[in-house]
């Protein structure tokens, strides 16, 4: 048996390198036969008609530059009758180059899923390769081959638009994440037909902009970056990753898009990828305004020596890149690398066999938003949401309720639910498309139910005139449902916010229904954690429900009435204030740590604040509750080349099946560099029925206790170690002490 898994694997890896050797043949001998200005060409990507995501050159030639072979990819161009144009238009050029389709497929297409922040809260990795899968068979149904997701940037500061797009805050979570996003877009292999190139951004470093401001400075020590920042990116090689996007910030005074440190050293060099590097959009023109190039032919001078493949929408390639060949400051080599990349995906993806294979409108119809691909979508959806607070059990609701009060702005809203970088649906017909919170609601209560709406405020302005209505309404309630939050121009790209507090009179909106005295739940629709604390300590249940898509209506109305049992947890830390961001769980140990919450003097601690957030990393309630007990551990004493088995139980004590994610935390107590408090190391989400136990395994190798020591070295340094299995990072149910011995 072993001997036969052996030589199919032999041979399997035998005819994958035969199909690369001929993939680099036809490259090489294509490329033989490339004019200068064709190579370059390769290199050159332009936006095209559809809504567009930067600063756009107006560029009228660009039909007449692709007839001449002198443009290699477009994004912004979507549909199978659309990219199906533009590549008639690439096969009348002289050496029939397929353009690659590049787009923003970031949480889903047509079906849109939740945002990625929200995916990452359902701790659900199945789920969340699921979720791109089904974005990458719609997508490439649609014509496109190339996704600029995903986005596996750290966010620790919830000021930046832009957290709505990755993981979180957690470099472990991050890395698991990375990884099966990656997986769920490129699916079995590239030149599947219904698979799309994944395009891991922003490299790197771009979460960690000074202030929460989008496009801002990044100062970070190189510990920091490869502790924190590069292992996502790293996962998401791993995982296959064809393309790499650098970012607009600098890091450490170097732009990223020029940063030979991180492209050419890092990602081609130590890590060996041997995919294509696209610029951010603009970014390598940026470096002037930068003040880092003095004018767009030294940028292009600086990004292609850097390691940046192909220019997004710069013109700096186009116009440059020849003259600084034929000047000698740049080798012919390095173009040739840079077209050999691309080629080399375009042969993969099968479009030199044929350019039209991924524009079939029959397809396309067949998937776009079909019944399969939505019930995902709410699958998904409901797994998102976090339970912050349930007093009394308000939560779920009764199916017999006789009148039901829905109120806020974001109830009745269509295109608030799909949150930025959705994909452009049609301006008409939303609700063909999108579920409405109000829609979800009314599909869900049966006929003896009367639902009543009343808008009260919008979601900022400080406009109070819809408030008496709301009071109204409320009373004649037996319960209120609130729905505020974020508009879904409110988090994003360019997005960034300095006060993060509930925008509007939303918060005065929840006061005065509050006074009425009926019982409220509040939802909170938002792309990023937000300060909320009137309500948080007032109201008695919130569900913070991001912005889930297509589904959103569905899959609210599903937990509220207990038909699924919320299980998220927030992948980011929620401050109390603005004040205390970057606000994060896996801080360093401080030398003068308060000895608890109200302490003061000369200790780390505000003289106006807790440290502690409002809601912790990692937390989220359930309509069931769980039991953690009978911690064993197989040794406490171990050697580097061994393991440790961890074990206990853990029991639904509740009423009703509940899906609980166990999370194990390790901190090392000292190290030769100063250790964070504790980190994530490993999760499992379990699934239990009430009265259900079951024994939860865990294995602790040396790598869980590795950390780039004072030599930036990734090792396990010998010391006590501390784990602790919690329901979050702030509440920790087991823990126990254990010793590296060398
Ligand atoms: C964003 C990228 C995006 C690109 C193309 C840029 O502004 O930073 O994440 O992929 O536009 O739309």
């Amino acid at each position: 048996m072993k001997k036969i898994t052996t030589m199919t694997l032999l041979m399997v890896s035998f005819f994958a390198m035969a199909q690369q050797e001929t993939i680099d043949q036809k490259v090489n001998s294509l490329l033989k036969r490339m004019t200068i200005e064709e190579k370059i060409g390769q290199l050159n990507q332009y936006t095209g008609d559809n809504s567009a995501t930067g600063p756009i050159n107006i560029n009228p030639n660009k039909q007449a530059e692709i007839k001449a072979g002198l443009i290699g990819s477009m994004l912004n161009i979507i549909g199978t009758k659309y990219t199906r144009q533009y590549q008639e238009l690439a096969m009348q050029s002289r050496l029939k180059i397929p353009l690659l389709f590049g787009q923003d497929v970031i949480h889903g297409y047509k079906t849109t899923f939740p945002i990625p922040l929200a995916e990452a809260a359902s701790w659900d990795l199945e789920a969340i390769e699921l979720s791109a899968r089904v974005a990458a068979i719609e997508a490439s149904a649609s014509g496109i081959h190339w996704t600029f997701a995903p986005m596996v940037d750290i966010g620790r500061d919830p000021r930046w638009g832009r957290v709505m797009e990755g993981a979180g805050e957690d470099t472990y979570l991050g890395t698991k994440i990375a990884h099966a996003r990656v997986k769920g877009f490129q699916g079995n292999k590239l030149g599947d037909l219904n698979s799309v190139m994944a395009c891991v951004k922003h490299f790197a470093a771009y979460g960690a902009a000074i202030g929460g401001r989008d496009y801002n400075s990044v100062d970070m020590s190189e510990r920091m970056l490869w502790e924190t920042y590069l292992p996502p990116f790293k996962a998401a090689l791993d995982a296959g990753a064809a393309t790499f996007m650098n970012s607009f910030n600098d890091v450490n005074g170097i732009p990223a898009t020029g940063n030979k440190h991180l492209q050419r050293d890092i990602l081609k060099g130590k890590w060996n990828f041997q995919g294509f590097v696209v610029s951010d959009w603009g970014s390598i023109g940026e470096m002037v305004a930068h003040g880092y190039s003095k004018d767009l032919k030294s940028a292009a001078f600086s990004a292609i020596t850097a390691g940046s493949d192909m220019d997004m929408e710069s013109n700096a390639y186009r116009y440059n890149l020849a003259e600084l060949v034929k000047e000698g400051k740049i080798a012919i080599d390095l173009i040739d690398d840079a077209v050999k990349r691309i080629l080399r995906k375009k042969f993969e993806l099968g479009l030199f066999d044929d350019p039209y294979r991924y524009s079939d409108t029959k397809r396309e119809e067949k998937e776009l938003n079909n019944p399969e691909n939505r019930k995902t979508a709410l699958e998904v959806a409901k797994k998102s949401i976090v339970l912050l607070k349930n007093e009394n059990e308000t939560l779920p609701l009764s199916k017999n309720l006789k009148t039901i009060a829905f109120i806020g702005p974001m109830v009745k809203e269509y295109k608030a639910n799909m949150g930025f970088w959705a994909v452009d649906l049609p301006e008409v017909n939303y609700d063909k498309w999108i579920v409405s919170q109000w829609d979800g609601l009314q599909n869900k209560v049966g006929k003896n139910t009367k639902l009543l709406y009343a808008k009260g405020c919008e979601v900022d302005g400080d406009n109070k005139d819809g408030f008496a209505e709301a009071l109204t309404t409320a009373k004649q309630a037996d319960v209120v449902i609130l729905s505020i939050g974020e508009r879904h121009d409110m988090s994003g790209e360019a997005k960034s916010r300095s006060d993060i507090h509930l925008p509007g009179v939303q918060e005065d909106l929840v006061k005065a229904i509050m006074a009425t005295g009926k019982p409220v739940v509040v939802l909170i629709n938002s792309g990023r954690p937000l300060v909320f604390n009137w309500t948080a300590d007032n109201a008695p249940a919130i569900l913070y429900t991001w912005w889930l898509g297509t589904e959103a209506g569905n899959a609210i109305a599903d937990v509220l009435f207990g038909d699924y049992n919320p299980s998220g947890k927030l992948p980011m830390t929620f401050p109390r204030e603005v004040g205390q961001i970057p606000i994060y769980y896996n801080h360093f140990s401080t030398g003068r740590p308060p000895a608890d919450e109200n302490a003061k003097g000369y200790v780390s601690s505000y003289i106006d604040l807790k440290n502690s957030p409002k809601f912790p990393f990692g937390y989220g309630l359930s309509y069931t509750k769980f039991d953690y007990s009978g911690l064993k551990l197989s040794s406490t004493k171990i050697k580097s080349n061994e393991n440790i088995k961890v074990s206990f139980q853990l029991s639904n004590i509740g009423k009703v099946t509940g899906e609980e994610v166990v999370q194990l935390y390790l901190q090392d107590k000292f190290g030769s560099v100063v250790r964070p408090v504790l980190e994530l190391k490993d999760f499992q989400k379990v699934k239990l029925d009430a009265g259900e136990s079951k024994t939860i395994a865990f294995t602790i190798d040396k790598e869980k206790l590795s950390f780039y020591n004072n030599k930036l070295e990734w090792i396990a340094e010998p010391g006590d170690f501390e784990l602790m299995i919690g329901a979050s990072s702030a509440d920790i149910k087991l823990k126990a002490d254990f010793e590296l011995v060398d």
